[in-house]
């Protein structure tokens, strides 16, 4: 039967390990359920529910050992896939916090993966394979920034063609291009799911850093934690590899408002008063901060964050300004600078790298012990 050969062939799947015995996933118990949306009428009885988000909840058999969960939303592309295990089968960061105790959420964002996305609203993007390879997973081989030639954790090659990369690539999917819808429907979507399950502790990636601060901001009292993996950034602009001055976070961390005092006008074509300042060191980009006096990020301002950044990463040169800009709001961040504390060659999808679990350990002792959280910027 060529037809379905074809078929099997296309993508080598990889397994757990060589023993396929050994079992990388930690015993948890598996329901899922949906927070948030509304249904949307047409006036002609055949109405839908839109932006609602696909919540999957994993318990340890084990028991939990910790008293929050923890909340894991994915970035730009992505879905809740790249919590579990890891595109060359090793174990993932959902698992290996179900095994340290904690119950795990992961969601797919609205209108992402089996968060069902209504036709006509708005426009949809992908990646192609080349920007992935550039961007995230083979930036070594392009040189686009002055760290990328440092990228070594990346399992394989990073480019297409490699069984790796392509299991990887696999799993990137289409998003919808509004940012400003897409920080509004997961800002209701998350605020919704806090609010079923209380308190908890939030890792956010990427493009989920700006979902990150308004989930927090909309609801202050039941984020105990939040650690960002390279938000989306830096302050104001989102500087990706052209450079782009163009202001797209008007409200400093975000498109949509956030709690400052004194407010702000919620004025989508104004942005918060801005001043530049000088790079801190070579290799670092210069950073856009609030204009004196500052005003204060005040929902944010009682939750501490922790940024995690890697050594090669596009992020390497300005996630720094995003921890300034949050303590200059008086906000308690932290910034975890992975080539300072030893930890070389990662990029921006570094809980799925070769040393994705000795990363997960300094995060979990971040989260785990208060006593911990000192200020390295
Ligand atoms: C998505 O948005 C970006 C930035 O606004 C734009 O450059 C790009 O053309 C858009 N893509 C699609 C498919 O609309
Ligand atoms: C972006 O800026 C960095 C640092 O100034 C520079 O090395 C790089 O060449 C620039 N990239 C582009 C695409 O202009
Ligand atoms: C700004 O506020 C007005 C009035 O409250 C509201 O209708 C509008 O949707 C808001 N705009 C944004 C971008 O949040
Ligand atoms: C992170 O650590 C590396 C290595 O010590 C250093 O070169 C870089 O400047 C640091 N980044 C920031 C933002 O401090």
């Amino acid at each position: 039967m060529p037809f379905l050969l074809g078929i099997c062939i296309g993508l080598p799947y990889f397994g757990a390990g060589t023993n396929a015995s050994e079992p990388i996933e930690f015993p948890s118990s598996r329901t899922y359920f949906y927070v948030g949306g509304h249904y949307l009428s047409d006036g002609t009885d055949s109405d839908v529910y839109t932006d609602q988000m696909y919540v999957e909840r994993l318990t340890p058999v084990a028991g939990t050992s910790r008293s929050e969960p923890i909340i894991f939303i994915h970035g730009q592309a992505q879905t809740g896939t790249n919590w579990l295990n890891t595109p060359d089968g090793r174990e993932g960061w959902a698992s290996w916090f179900l095994r340290h105790g904690y119950e795990v959420y992961i969601v797919d964002q609205p209108q992402r993966g089996r968060s069902p996305y209504m036709p006509g609203d708005g426009t949809l993007a992908t990646y192609s394979a080349e920007q992935i390879s550039e961007l995230f997973t083979g930036v070594q081989h392009y040189d686009q920034w002055p760290q990328a030639h440092l990228h070594t954790q990346w399992p394989g090659a990073g480019q297409k063609g490699d069984p790796i990369f392509d299991q990887f690539y696999a799993s990137q999917i289409q998003f919808q291009n509004d940012s400003t819808e897409v920080q509004r429907i997961n800002q209701a979507g998350g605020a919704a799911l806090l609010d079923r399950v209380g308190a908890a502790h939030i890792i956010a990636h990427s493009q989920a850093g700006p979902l990150g601060f308004l989930i927090a901001d909309a609801r202050p009292d039941l984020v105990k934690s939040m650690v960002l993996l390279e938000p989306q950034g830096p302050p104001f602009q989102q500087r990706i590899i052209s450079n782009s001055t163009a202001i797209v976070l008007p409200y400093g961390l975000t498109s949509i408002p956030l709690t400052y005092d004194p407010p702000v006008s919620n004025q989508t074509t104004v942005h918060l008063p801005f001043e530049d300042h000088a790079p801190a060191a070579p290799g670092l980009t210069d950073c856009l901060l609030q204009s004196s006096p500052p005003k204060r990020l005040d929902h944010l301002a009682g939750v501490p964050m922790l940024i995690v950044t890697s050594e090669a990463s596009f992020h390497a040169g300005f996630d720094y300004c995003t921890v300034k800009y949050l303590q200059q709001g008086g906000v308690d961040a932290q910034y975890y600078n992975l080539s300072e504390a030893g930890i070389h060659g990662n990029a921006h999808f570094f809980f799925m790298e070769k040393n994705n679990l000795e990363i997960a350990t300094h995060v979990r002792k971040w989260i785990d012990d208060p006593s911990l959280r000192v200020s390295s910027l």
